[in-house]
């Protein structure tokens, strides 16, 4: 099964997505997870990678297709794929179609992570990911284990993203609503596209996606 989690900037596509690594096998493609991979390479790219996602644009649709199509090339994943900030544009959502059409491989479902604006200052401005493991916590909503120690992997190690603060969280807004919600309407129109309520509980979240799901 391979589905797209699309959703704004802390509607919860990553904690969702590692929830469903856990339980279902699937494979989590992050480009934004690669993007963070490639900008902390030392490279040209990485660099220029850094720049654009610093300031809350999308990177061009050449970089990310060009990660998506290596990862998807190189073995497709029994459990299937939770594609996580992937599609952002009409052109990475056609690009994708071809690459899944061209193995073979048929596109699930499109889950919609419906959140309130005004919640997402907050999530954003709270959140820190565990540096070993990339579980993904929050000062108030999932805070780090009393014992400083990721709950998964142990690490006393938590970052916090250059991209989350307010300034950032604007920018990647603007882009979310100018580029990547009309992604919504092609889905839409395909038949694809499911909605769950992103405002609720983690856990009722992931009921919600897991009775699509099945
Ligand atoms: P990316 O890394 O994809 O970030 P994003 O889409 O902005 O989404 P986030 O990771 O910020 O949020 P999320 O929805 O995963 O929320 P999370 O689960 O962490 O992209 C970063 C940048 O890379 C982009 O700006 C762009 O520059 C570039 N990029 C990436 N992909 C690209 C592409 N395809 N094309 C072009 N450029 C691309 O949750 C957030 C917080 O809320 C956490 O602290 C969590 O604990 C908490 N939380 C989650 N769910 C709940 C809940 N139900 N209740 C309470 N708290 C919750």
């Amino acid at each position: 099964m391979n589905i797209i989690l699309l959703g704004p900037p802390g509607a919860g596509k990553g904690t969702q997505a590692r929830k469903l690594v856990d339980e279902r096998a699937m494979v989590q493609l992050s480009t934004g997870d690669m993007l963070r991979e490639a900008r902390s390479s030392g490279t040209e790219m990485g660099r220029i990678v850094a720049e654009v996602m610093d300031k809350g644009h999308l990177v061009t649709d050449e970089i990310v297709i060009g990660l998506i199509r290596e990862k998807l090339t190189t073995g497709m994943a029994k459990g299937g794929y939770i594609f996580d900030g992937f599609p952002r544009t009409l052109a990475q959502a056609d690009a994708l179609g071809v690459l899944l059409a061209d193995l073979g491989q048929p596109l699930d479902h499109v889950i919609e992570m419906r959140v309130d604006d005004a919640a997402l200052v907050a999530r954003i401005t709270g959140r820190s990911t565990c540096a070993g493991c990339g579980e993904v916590y929050h000062d108030v909503t999932r805070p780090v284990p009393a014992d400083g120690k990721c709950a998964n992997c142990g690490g006393t190690t938590f970052t916090r993203r250059a991209d989350d603060n307010e300034d950032s969280l604007k920018t990647r807004l603007l882009a979310y609503y100018k580029q990547t919600s009309p992604l919504i309407g092609f889905y839409y129109a395909k038949g694809m596209l499911e909605g769950v309520d992103g405002l609720a509980e983690i856990d009722d979240v992931a009921a919600s996606i897991a009775a699509i799901l099945d």
